[in-house]
């Protein structure tokens, strides 16, 4: 019987986001709606996609590195932190113990990752660290207007999005960034921009840093590139999952 209802659950949301897929295509739609809609179901079927799974090895590796590499770079338990698109807390669960009390501010377009984000902050016992997860339409931040933040994070944020959501992003982000304010993002490199076309959308996008040089310069942004951390090991654990 459950079975019956997980099959039946997958048809409807394929069709769901079959069409929003056409609508995309022909112009009707928004990228984001699509992913969104992508997003959604990869965490509904966590258990099958291990990258959505909480507490696999891959997963806690990529969110200890997150951590580590924004402490590096100077994040103190003081700093408030904006991640954007903060899925469902793979480097947050860590913001969240090691910053202040409301110093840790996740948003993502994904009404399920928000979700599970909430369930992870509760079953952490970490309510009284008072984190914020906002549910966002669009890439616009306008959710945070009239706020800085010390620190910004993208993490396999721009590597799934188009040019259209990039920018933005860029165009807004000023607006919630004080003078000592540093935005981190990662993006997947190529001496040009690979966006496959074709009857499908496709969810995996090349930049060349030259783009987002390009578009600092735009909106009045000093930018720097920085060498990629490793993944850090973690001692006793059976490597199990994968993700990026
Ligand atoms: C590959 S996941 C990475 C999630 C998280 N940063 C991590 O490292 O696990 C990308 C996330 O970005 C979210 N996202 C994509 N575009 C966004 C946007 N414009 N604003 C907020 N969230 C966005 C997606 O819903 C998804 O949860």
């Amino acid at each position: 019987m459950p079975l019956l209802k997980e099959v039946y659950y997958g048809m409807v949301k394929s069709i769901k986001i079959h069409r929003l897929h056409n609508l995309y295509l022909k112009g009707h739609a928004r990228f984001i709606q699509v992913y969104r809609e992508r997003m959604d179901r990869q965490i509904k079927l966590g258990p099958r996609d291990s990258r959505w799974k909480l507490g696999t090895t891959r997963w806690e590796r990529i969110g200890e590195m997150q951590f580590r590499f924004l402490v590096q770079h100077g994040l103190k338990p003081e700093h408030t932190l904006l991640d954007i698109g903060c899925g469902t807390l793979r480097g947050g669960i860590r913001f969240i113990r090691y910053l202040h009390p409301g110093n840790y501010t996740g948003i993502d377009i994904s009404p399920e990752a928000i979700k599970i984000a909430k369930q992870s902050v509760k079953e952490e016992g970490l309510d009284e660290l008072r984190p914020r997860l906002l549910l966002t339409m669009d890439s616009q931040l306008k959710e945070l207007s009239g706020e800085t933040f010390d620190f910004l994070l993208t993490y396999s944020v721009f590597s799934h999005l188009p040019p259209e959501e990039i920018e933005e992003i860029f165009q807004n982000i000023g607006k919630i960034m004080g003078e000592g304010s540093v935005f981190f993002f990662t993006f997947k490199p190529s001496d040009k921009l690979k966006r496959d076309k074709g009857r499908k959308v496709r969810f995996n996008f090349r930049y060349p840093f030259s783009y987002f040089q390009g578009l600092a310069r735009e909106h009045g942004l000093d930018i720097e590139l920085l060498e990629p951390p490793s993944c850090p090991q973690l001692p006793g654990k059976e490597e199990n999952g994968q993700g990026d």
